[in-house]
């Protein structure tokens, strides 16, 4: 594959041209009005959250920290770039645009947050197009000004375009191929941190450092877990002191690069015994999976698959005292395995349109799995997760405990796993069209 992202730009905007005029008519809109999203400050006080753009901007331009831009798309045209840059001194202003991008757009600089409503208003470039012919794309408080309700985020149009995201350009896959290189070196370096026996919480420095991102460049929080914190499922706490005994580390964390997500998890064990072999057991399985991946693939299908093979790994490492057949019918297998295999991965982690068919109809999950996020046949050109996890998850034991045949789970053996925490790998894959490629494999192999 190319590396060479910026090479793959121009045939990336021609592509986001056509996708969204084709939606834009099939929507009966003449233009569409993106906007970048505005910042939130918390209450009574200038503090500013980090500020997430509009997914939508983003798939446009690398613009990962202007607020209150805007773009006009309008079909037949170079769109308009409404390029907020203030005279600012109690903030640093965006720097102007770049070359590689810019050429692509017809650039009008705007000095206040609300001067595209002006030049909307007055002075829309067509002068046939009118404002209710025009789609409102974005969540700025700004859009409510100027644009009825109803065309603001319509549904239809939304539908139409979150499908053109599941086919990435190859500018995005180039983008997400460098968004994993980073992350896997911060792995690395995360690891050696765990091996050092460094806290949760210094051990999230050094990823961080590795990067060079800061805590919200990340595409989402990292989960940094050492011990039983590993079992759960999204652990936000960084401890700042180090356990006396640290046996195991998962950590789940990504990268960007011009917004573009990884989504990487790894697990380790401190010293050789069952859980390690449990990790290794974990690791050759998700391999299997992968290898899976291909075009016409009902993601519901092997999702399903990977609930059989978690049973018969309960069963050969005898933590469950029933067959792998039974933990299946039972639904065992979800008390270890309670989360989806995995889901679309972009500039949005967890990317859009996971649940729909190419008709924008919903693919409902398969009964008893309520977290599978994507449900679709894969194609050619969609970037996804695989991620099995087997986690020792005090909550769910309990709860089968008491309500389920308590004799079908081997207590000792869970209770001697359970300080482990659990176990997730996690590669993002594509689909090709011979099959897939594994970019995260690739990315460590390469280090
Ligand atoms: N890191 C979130 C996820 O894997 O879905
Ligand atoms: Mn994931
Ligand atoms: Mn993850």
């Amino acid at each position: 594959m190319e590396q060479n992202y910026q090479a793959h730009y121009p045939s990336h905007v021609a592509d986001q041209q056509k996708r969204w005029e084709r939606a834009l008519e099939a929507e009966d809109f003449m233009a569409a009005l993106v906007h970048s999203g505005s910042t939130i400050h918390s209450f009574l006080d200038d503090f500013e959250y980090a500020f997430r753009p509009n997914p939508h901007f983003l798939s446009w331009l690398p613009l990962t920290r202007h607020a209150d831009s805007a773009l006009l798309i309008v079909p037949g045209r170079k769109p308009v770039l409404f390029y907020y840059q203030p005279e600012d001194y109690w903030y640093l202003p965006p720097s102007d645009p770049e070359a590689w991008w810019a050429e692509h757009f017809e650039i009008e600089v705007i000095r206040e947050p609300t001067l595209w409503q002006q030049r909307l208003k007055k002075d829309l470039p067509d002068a046939d197009l009118k404002l209710g012919d025009v789609a409102a794309i974005g969540d700025s408080p700004m859009l409510g000004e100027v644009f009825d309700q109803k065309w603001i985020n319509p549904q239809g149009l939304l539908t139409r375009i979150h499908l053109t995201r599941t086919h990435k350009t190859l500018y995005e896959i180039a983008c997400m191929e460098a968004s994993t290189r980073l992350a896997a070196r911060a792995h690395v370096e995360a690891e050696r941190a765990f091996q050092e026996g460094c806290s949760e919480y210094e051990i999230q420095l050094r990823y961080l450092a590795a990067c060079q991102h800061t805590d919200a460049e990340l595409p989402y929080h990292n989960i940094v877990a050492l011990n039983s914190h590993s079992a759960v499922l999204h652990y936000q706490a960084r401890d700042r002191v180090a356990p006396d005994h640290a046996r195991s580390f998962l950590i789940d964390a990504g990268c960007t690069f011009h917004a573009y997500a990884s989504d990487i998890t790894r697990t380790y064990a401190r010293q050789p015994g069952e859980f390690a072999e449990l990790i290794s057991a974990m690791d050759a399985m998700q391999r299997e999976l992968t290898h899976q991946v291909c075009s016409g693939l009902d993601f519901k299908d092997l999702h399903l698959l990977t609930h059989r093979r978690i049973a018969e790994l309960l069963e050969s490492f005898k933590l469950i005292n029933v067959s792998a057949d039974q933990a299946l019918v039972t639904g065992l297998s979800s008390v270890f395995y309670p989360h989806g295999l995995g889901h679309f991965l972009g500039l949005q982690t967890h990317d859009v349109a996971g649940l729909i068919d190419n008709d924008g109809h919903e693919i409902p999950r398969p009964e008893g799995h309520p977290f599978l996020r994507l449900t679709r046949k894969l194609e050619t050109g969609n970037m996804l997760t695989i991620e099995p996890g087997l986690y020792f998850i005090e909550p769910l034991l309990r709860k089968w405990r008491t309500d389920h045949d308590a004799n079908a789970i081997n207590w000792n053996k869970v209770d001697e796993l359970a300080p482990y925490g659990g176990i997730r790998i996690e590669d993002n894959v594509l689909v090709t069209e011979g099959g897939c490629e594994n970019l995260t494999r690739k990315a460590f192999a390469e280090l």
